[in-house]
């Protein structure tokens, strides 16, 4: 398993034990509408977003919740080589493809509950394909096979990709790299998802420093 997997490789860590306490805050955040679909993203590159997504991805499915994960991120994707996976076909074959849009090319991780979508054959057109009406379509055919989907994009302020899907689904979860992260395109980011009404679910830290006076309790 990829060493960037710690929900898996040490799952009692207390970065895993802070997976944990997203997915109950996930849960519990709109009890009357729950929160289902959900694009990952972040202000600018690299701020681990997709390692975050995998391991938020694993932390669900370890909760009984059936999870697809899909990466659109059709300009740099990554979850096939987070999971080791072949990606010659995945979302954009899907799209093109009627037979694989009724039977997505899903593929198997090893951790009951998880499937992933990896993106496929990269277009000229991300944007285009994020915002068709296709799209939608196999966003509806996803959610019907599983609890959770969570869709893998590039950065907000980079693209117009993760605005664009964030509108189709029920909100985005903005990482922040600690140390890096700026304040003014975190500020950037959430005016632009404000300005397309896209809800801003809540944020996440990486590359945090441990509490040890929190943490070392429950290692010991
Ligand atoms: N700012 C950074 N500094 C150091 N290492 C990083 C940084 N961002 C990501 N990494 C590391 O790089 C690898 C890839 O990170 P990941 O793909 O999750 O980031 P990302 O935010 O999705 O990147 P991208 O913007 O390219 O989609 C991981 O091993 C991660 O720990
Ligand atoms: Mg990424």
């Amino acid at each position: 398993m990829p060493a960037n997997l710690i929900t898996l490789t040490d799952p009692r860590s207390p970065a895993a034990e802070a997976y944990r306490t997203l997915r109950t805050n996930l849960m519990f955040s709109n009890l009357d509408n729950p929160i289902r679909t959900l694009v990952v993203t972040s202000p600018v590159f690299s701020a681990e977003k997709s390692t975050v997504l995998a391991n938020l991805a694993v932390t669900l499915a370890q909760g009984g919740r059936e999870t697809i994960i899909v990466d659109c991120d059709l300009r740099k994707p990554a979850q096939q080589t987070i999971w080791g996976l072949d990606n010659a076909s995945g979302l954009t074959a899907m799209l093109l493809d009627d037979a694989l849009f009724e039977n997505p090319p899903l593929q198997a991780v090893g951790v009951d509950g998880l499937s992933v979508l990896t993106s496929g054959e990269l277009p000229p057109n991300p944007a285009d394909v994020i915002g068709s009406r296709r799209m939608d379509d196999a966003i509806a055919v996803l959610m019907d096979r599983a609890d959770f989907v969570l869709f893998d994009v590039p950065p907000i302020l980079a693209v117009t990709d993760a605005a664009l899907l964030g509108h189709k689904v029920d909100g985005v979860l903005l990482a922040l790299r600690a140390g890096s992260a700026r304040r003014d395109h975190a500020a950037r980011a959430k005016e632009e998802l404000d300005r397309v009404n896209v809800p801003i679910i809540g944020t996440v830290l990486t590359n945090a420093q441990r509490d040890s006076a929190v943490s070392n309790y429950y290692a010991r």
